[in-house]
């Protein structure tokens, strides 16, 4: 049977990149999204399924994980790219909304899916996390530290997995404008790193594939922010 990759929230954008790139290496890929979307019914990314989740509850984290002990499913990763950029001006509903998607989901799929990964291969849960996890955010202040939070799951996970599955993070910057950020916003971006591109979500799948091709690093976190760090912050 061919190896499973499950990445949440991975029906667009940087998810839906990586899923199709893995695909096309050659795995089954299983994304989750909250809801349909009706042009796969057209035609589907080839070699991935989608699977609905809603992880607002932890009623729904506990569907998606009872779904998956149903289907014995044999993972070679585990992608946790779910998440919402909210800003602080959400408040207390928000703040709760992120604690559930960059935080309580990971956790209770990462404590149900030690089953799930084959006996005799490698495996990796990777944590898609954020630049200001590490920083902290002006006016994005829950996200960073809900995103702060499913960086340091990785520890834990990583010494309790060893050495059978892999756990590290990825934190990027800017990977990919939303399609109404306007030119001010953009230039402003740009220049906050030293390469001041946007790189688009292909360095996302290479960071992916680091990982899951090295089979010495683990509990570590993958920065991706073309020397963000190199510049003063703004
Ligand atoms: N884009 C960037 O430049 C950038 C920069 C730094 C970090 N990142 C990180 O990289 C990852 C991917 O970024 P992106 O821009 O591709 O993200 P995105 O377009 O916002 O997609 C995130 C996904 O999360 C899912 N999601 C949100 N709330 C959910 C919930 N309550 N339950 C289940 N799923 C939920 C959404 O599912 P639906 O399909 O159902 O809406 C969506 O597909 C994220 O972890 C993000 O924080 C991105």
């Amino acid at each position: 049977m061919t190896d499973t990759i499950l990445i949440t929230g991975g029906a667009q954008r940087i998810g839906l990149h990586c899923a199709r790139r893995l695909a096309e290496s050659g795995h089954r890929v299983i994304v989750t999204a909250r809801r349909e979307r009706p042009d796969w019914s057209q035609q589907a990314p080839e070699g991935v399924e989608l699977l609905l989740a809603d992880f607002s509850t932890e009623a729904g984290i506990d569907a998606l994980i009872d779904t998956l002990n149903r289907r014995r499913i044999r993972l070679r990763a585990l992608i946790h790219n779910a998440s919402q950029w909210q800003g602080d001006d959400s408040g207390a509903a928000g703040f709760e909304a992120m604690f559930r998607v960059h935080m309580l989901a990971p956790y209770l799929i990462n404590n149900a899916c030690e089953t799930w990964f084959a006996h005799d291969g490698p495996g990796d849960i990777i944590h898609i996390t954020d630049y200001v996890a590490q920083r902290g955010s002006a006016k994005h202040t829950a996200y960073a530290a809900t995103k702060a939070a499913l960086e340091n799951l990785t520890l834990s996970f990583a010494s309790r997995f060893a050495p059978r599955i892999k756990v590290n993070s990825i934190a990027p910057s800017l990977i990919m404008f939303n399609a109404g950020d306007d030119d001010a916003y953009r230039q402003k971006t740009l220049a906050k790193s030293a390469l001041g591109i946007e790189p688009g979500p292909e360095v996302v799948y290479q960071a992916i594939r680091y990982l899951m091709d090295n089979p010495y690093v683990t509990g570590t976190c993958l920065e991706l922010n073309g020397g963000r760090n190199l510049k003063p912050a703004r």
